[in-house]
């Protein structure tokens, strides 16, 4: 079972402080107290916002009770810095920026920007920070295997992505290389990726991917295991880690440009077995609000109409 926070175990009458903050710059921050019942609703505002997943391309959503617990973890992580979000379906970001707008949390990143190749989820990431007036919050239409284009600009970089069961975690490596690029070869990332003790590819793919990372210049910094659940029909008990890691000091010197992936074998079975990206972009076809049952879902029978 996850041990969960403090302030996820008291009711809003009784806040307490949390032990003390990671030594990262923290202005102005002041004691960790966080009002559950506004977190959960304030994460009710932003499911109620998320594009249905597409499972062709791997798009499995957290659930909404761990969405709470990560984005917490994350702001504390991230507090002051810029991050950058490499894909994100499940709308961490914006869980992130929202708690921090609403005071929820009184820390958190500086900047958020999403590098998604759905335009859907670019496009309701940009809607909610425009709606709500958060000003750090943006989002980017951009696919991984191009080569990337905003490349030093952040500080972290998080990323949940295709779990590369069937590539040896060659998918994942290439979310984690985005990523790395977009801190310049230094900073810290947090890769969200399956973890599960029953089963042999999770093992094998944490392996290759900390193997990746380790020659790029980062070591795994930490790892909080088992943490999350998804709404996965076929794999209801997989769980996903929180693996960390950071840049050797002087990494940044070895930064390489950036190169597009398209032609190499590293696509073999990327959204799994011989499922190889045939999609630059998915993009948005009308505006959606999520929130709303759509009119092609359902049809009304007037009263009196059954005679
Ligand atoms: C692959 S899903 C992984 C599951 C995760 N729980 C989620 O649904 O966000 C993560 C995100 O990566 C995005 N994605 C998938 N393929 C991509 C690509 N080639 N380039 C950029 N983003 C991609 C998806 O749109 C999704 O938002």
């Amino acid at each position: 079972m996850i041990s969960l926070p403090g302030w996820l175990r008291r009711s809003k009458t009784e806040p307490i402080a949390l032990p003390a903050p990671p030594p990262y710059p923290r202005p102005n921050a002041g004691p960790r107290q966080v009002d559950l019942r506004q977190a959960v609703n304030a994460i009710s505002d932003v499911v109620q916002n998320r594009p249905r997943p597409l499972r062709e391309f791997d798009q499995i959503h957290m659930k909404s009770g761990d969405m709470v617990l990560q984005s917490e973890i994350v702001a504390d992580w991230a507090d002051g810095r810029r991050l950058a979000f490499i894909g994100d379906g499940d709308a961490i970001s914006v869980s992130v920026a929202y708690l921090c707008k609403r005071g929820v949390l009184p820390f958190g990143p500086s900047q958020i920007t999403v590098f998604d190749f759905d335009e859907r989820t670019v496009n309701a990431v940009k809607r909610f920070a425009d709606a709500e007036r958060i000003e750090n919050l943006d989002a980017r239409l951009y696919n991984v295997l191009d080569a990337f284009l905003a490349e030093g600009e952040f500080d972290c970089f998080y990323t949940n992505p295709p779990w590369g069961a069937s590539n040896k975690g060659e998918s994942v490596n290439a979310f984690v290389e985005r990523g790395i690029e977009a801190c310049g070869y230094g900073g810290d990332g947090m890769i969200v990726i399956a973890d599960d003790d029953a089963i042999d590819w999770p093992k094998q793919v944490l392996a290759y991917v900390q193997r990746f990372a380790a020659d790029k210049g980062y070591y795994v910094s930490k790892m909080q295991r088992k943490l999350h659940e998804y709404h996965l029909d076929d794999a209801p008990d997989l769980r996903s880690c929180n693996l960390y890691v950071s840049a050797l000091p002087g990494n940044t010197a070895q930064a390489q440009p950036s190169r597009s992936l398209l032609g190499t074998e590293r696509l073999e079975n990327f959204y799994g077995r011989s499922k190889e990206p045939r999609v630059h972009y998915v993009l948005e076809r009308k505006r959606l609000n999520y929130g709303k049952a759509h009119d092609d879902e359902y049809e009304l029978k007037p009263l009196g109409g059954d005679q």
